[in-house]
């Protein structure tokens, strides 16, 4: 098992009955790149109790920070739930993932596709400038079932614009586009659908997917990511293989037993 150090919680934000997002101190030590996750947990019974989190902050920023969903009776979150600021949590010291930038191919146009949680990886790279500086349109999906499952949402369209280093890249660059499958809202329908049917791109203003000029990030359920990743193979982009491979998208997995 990786090494584990004690972190303790800084903050705590519930966005809705199944939704939180909390913040902890960072051991200087811990190095990552923007898009990697970390194990995070409790001691149970005497024994750590450890699940993947992706870090939803920079690599820069001072705390760290994750978002969870909360499963009444999951095994982790069920407890992770109740957490109050100055709890102590662990936090596995050797960071890994495959949403890397350094294994996308050069591209125009970068993609970042979530569901539910599957947004916490994007969190952190909408605040990386060689995001920014990589490539000329950065487009962020969030499909979530109701609107009030639209995490961070607030922070993307006001806070992000406007923050004093990031907000001219971010004004420019990223466009944020959440989507809502159960209720009315400005854009519904899943990310998947929007994309077949280019619904998406006419939003937008962008050209139709194609492997020249696109590039992708997944993050979701087991279901999205294989839905998704089909969709992308059909439109010709190639998945990267391994870390250290480039590709023109790759994958992680967000929603494992919590
Ligand atoms: P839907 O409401 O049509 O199931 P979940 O909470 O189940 O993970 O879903 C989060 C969001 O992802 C929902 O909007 C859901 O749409 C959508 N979704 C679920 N499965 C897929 C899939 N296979 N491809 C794309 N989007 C999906």
């Amino acid at each position: 098992m990786a090494a584990l150090g004690t972190e303790r919680v800084l903050s705590v934000r519930h966005w809705n009955d199944t939704l939180f997002s909390f913040t902890t101190t960072r051991d200087p030590s811990l190095r990552f790149e923007n898009g990697q996750f970390v194990m995070i947990g409790l001691q149970v019974e005497q024994r750590p109790l450890l699940r993947a989190y992706s870090i939803a902050s920079a690599n820069y920023e001072e705390h760290l920070e994750f978002f969870s969903i909360k499963v009444a009776n999951g095994p982790l979150t069920s407890r992770l739930q109740h957490l109050k600021e100055g709890d102590e949590i662990f936090v596995s010291k050797k960071p890994t993932g495959t949403l890397l930038l350094h294994d996308l191919l050069p591209g125009k146009h970068l993609y970042l596709l979530s569901t539910g949680t599957g947004l916490a990886p994007f969190m952190s790279l909408v605040k990386d400038p060689e995001m920014y500086e990589r490539f000329e349109k950065i487009v962020l999906v969030h499909g979530v079932r109701q609107v009030n499952e639209l995490a961070y949402e607030e922070y993307l369209s006001e806070t992000l614009p406007n923050d004093e280093i990031l907000g001219e890249y971010v004004r420019d660059k990223l466009i944020y586009y959440p989507t809502v499958t159960r209720e009315p809202f400005r854009n519904t329908g899943r990310l998947t659908q929007l994309i077949e049917s280019g619904k998406l791109f006419d939003d937008i203003g962008l050209p139709r997917l194609k492997p020249e000029t696109d590039r992708a990030m997944l993050c979701g359920s087991p279901a999205m990511l294989t839905d998704t990743a089909a969709l992308l193979d059909a439109h010709g982009l190639r998945i990267s293989p391994h870390i250290g491979a480039p590709g023109d998208y790759v994958i992680e997995r967000a929603f494992v037993e919590k």
